[in-house]
Parts: structure tokens; sequence; C-alpha cells
């Protein structure tokens, strides 16, 4: 876990302004480095604007999967979502990514929707309200397009006479001081929590159990994760599978000032069911780097390092890095202003969502 006096990055918890070079020694990850850029690249003729822009920065053994995929032993895929509420934009970083690695790999793909996880660490929510999430959530998974011959989403409740024996299995080699370091559990935190993380294993080494043999894991996520996956990368090879690797990405800041989008706070996202209207509204609303004053902003210029106007751009929706530089330039220069840059944003925004929202209701035809 990381906490510093400025930010915190936990499973649970994700506040303050992270700095994501602090994070790389704290979780103990390797950064994705040019010749691994490159090395990737080789395989999928182009990178992912997300790995060009160093939104994805980190990983564990992302060289030891390229290896083996070298020598014919493709990898598979494993991803997830705690459904504690709608799908925000956020959220759909991590598997427009993996869709692509799907893509591009011809990946299998695990998707689980950890609605125990939500029951257990949210006070406030029932086994029906994160289990009906999950529902919602996947068909947010659904509308990105992935190959559904080659992509199964479940819901640990649903599916659990599956899990639960192999949950068991990783449990066993998990001892309660391990829990306590690497997530904090404490004398008061409830019990289902302790035993939380051997679930979250299970995907990691399930392919491996279905086809009685070893197959390599690659966890794209978000690095709040991290330590589900240090644990399971700690027991696996002690039950005989492989560690799984990941790869791993920023947040997509909230549009209020400083932290990520937040659930709990409507304002600063936009979750995939807000009406076009909301969602432009949300844009509009939005905290920017820009001066106090028109005036003032022309003299000055404005700073797209703080600004989440810049960074939905940078993150989902400015592909192009010559315009998106252009943008930066001006916002800087003082030329490009905070309105008409919201405008162009809001824009992009409903355009996505009125797509997405048409996916997504197409979506509920499947199971
Ligand atoms: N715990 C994750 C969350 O709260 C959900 C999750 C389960 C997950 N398995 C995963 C996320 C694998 C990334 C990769 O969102």
């Amino acid at each position: 876990m990381a906490e510093h006096n400025d930010f915190v990055v936990t499973p649970w918890e994700v506040s303050g302004e992270i700095d994501y070079e602090k994070l790389i020694n704290d979780f103990g990850v390797d950064r994705i480095t040019p010749e691994l850029m490159k090395r990737l690249e080789g395989h999928t003729g182009t990178l992912h604007t997300l790995l060009r822009r160093g939104l994805f920065f980190a990983h564990r053994d992302l060289g030891w999967i390229l290896d083996e995929y070298e020598r014919g032993n493709p990898f598979y895929l494993y991803t997830g979502r705690g459904p504690s509420g709608h799908t925000h934009l956020g959220h759909l970083v991590p598997w427009m990514f993996t869709r692509w690695l799907q893509e591009k790999f011809g990946s299998k793909l695990l998707f689980q929707m950890t609605d125990d996880e939500k029951f257990l660490f949210n006070p406030g929510l029932s086994l029906e309200e994160t289990n009906s999430f999950a529902y919602e959530n996947a068909l947010d998974v659904i509308a990105l397009g992935f190959n559904p011959n080659k992509t199964e989403i479940f819901s640990d409740i649903d599916y659990c006479k599956t899990l639960y024996p192999l949950a068991l299995g990783v449990a066993k080699k998990i001892t309660y001081s391990t829990t306590k370091a690497v997530f904090g559990m404490r004398n008061d935190s409830n019990i289902g929590q302790i035993f939380f993380s051997s679930v979250q294993a299970v995907p990691a080494f399930l392919e491996s159990v279905r086809q009685g043999r070893n197959i390599p894991c690659l966890i794209p996520h978000a690095i709040d994760q991290d330590p589900y996956f240090r644990v399971a990368r700690d027991v696996l090879p002690r039950l005989g599978y492989f560690k799984p690797a990941s790869i791993q990405g920023r947040f997509l800041p909230g549009l209020a000032e400083g932290g990520k989008m937040s659930a709990s706070i409507p304002e600063s996202a936009i979750f995939t069911t807000d009406t076009e209207k909301t969602a432009k509204k949300k844009v509009m609303n939005a905290f920017t780097g820009g001066q106090a004053t028109v005036a003032e902003q022309k003299r000055l210029g404005a700073n797209p390092d703080i600004c989440p106007v810049y960074h939905y751009m940078t993150f989902l929706f400015e592909d192009d890095d010559t315009k998106l530089k252009e943008q930066y330039a001006r916002c800087k220069a003082g030329e490009l202003l905070c309105g008409e840059h919201k405008q162009i944003l809001a824009e992009k925004v409903a355009a996505f969502l009125k797509s997405h929202q048409q996916k997504r209701e197409k979506a509920k035809e499947k199971d």
C-alpha cells in the first residue's frame, strides 16, 4: 500500500495528488521502458495511445509474457471490476486498453465482477445491489466490443461453485499477518475482507486449471490493484502455477480539482448512463487550469498539466498526437480559452456516449 502525506493509493482508496514515480518504488513494479515498448510494437504494429503517452507505465514480468508468446506459448488476459455503482469514463480506460491487447494478440479474456468484494467493503451496499451492478457494468464491457468468442464475464457470486474451491486453495497459503501487512487489515476488519484477496487471485490461474497445463496470464489494471496481484504472485507458484504478469495504468483524473474520478462525487465523473445533456453540463462545470479572467488568461496563459479538460483529451478523446500538442501549446500561450476547450471536449464526450449507449442497449440481448 502507498500512504503518503499528500496521497493515498490502496485498492479501496485513491486520493490526493498521486506521484506515480513514488508508486513505482512503493509497489516495486518496473517501468515500461522504451525497449519494452519497441518489443510490444513489434507484435502489435502500432502502440496504443495509452502506452505511447505513458499512461500505462508500469508492469510486472511483461518481458516474460513476450518471451513465452514468441516461443509459441500465448497468454490469456484477466481483468475485472468491483461493481459498486454505474460505470464511469475512468473505468473504461483499462478496459479499452485490454480490448486492444485482445485484438492485437488474439487473447482470451476473463473478466471478473467482484460483487462479493464490493458487498464486503461497502457498508451501505447489499449483495443484491452489487450483483445487479455487476450486470449493469457488464453491459459497458460488452459495449466496448470485446471478441464475444474469446471473452467471459462472470460475477463471483454467480460463479462461486467454480471459484470457491480454488479460492480455498489460495486462502490456505495466505496468513493473517500477510493480509495485515499488504492490505492493512485490522482487528476490526470483517473476516470476509480478510478472505477476499484469495478470490481475486483465482482468475489468474483459472485457465490453467481448466486446460490442465500452465498458461501465462497477463493482467491489465489500474495500479491500485497491485497489492492483490503481489500476493497472487507469491502464492500461485506454491500451488504449481505461473506467477501472473501485469501491466499497470494511471487513473483518469476527476473533473473536480485534484484526485481521481469518484463515484461518490457524481459531478466529478461522467457515467456511461448519463444523458448527453448531463455529461455536457459536467464538462462545462469542470475545474480547469485556467486563470480567473479571460484577460489574465490571454496575458499569462493557462496550465494544462493540472487541467482535467486536457487530461480527458490525453486519456480518451484526442488520439492525434499533433493535435494534442497543439492544444497544449495554445493553452499554455493563452490562445485556447477554457470555455472553447470545454466545448470541444463536451461535443466529443456527447458523441462517444451516444454511440456507447446504443451498443450498451444492444448488449442487453446477450446473456
Ligand atoms: N478489485 C477490483 C475493483 O475493485 C476488481 C477486480 C477484480 C480487478 N479482478 C481484477 C481489477 C483484475 C483489475 C484486474 O475494481
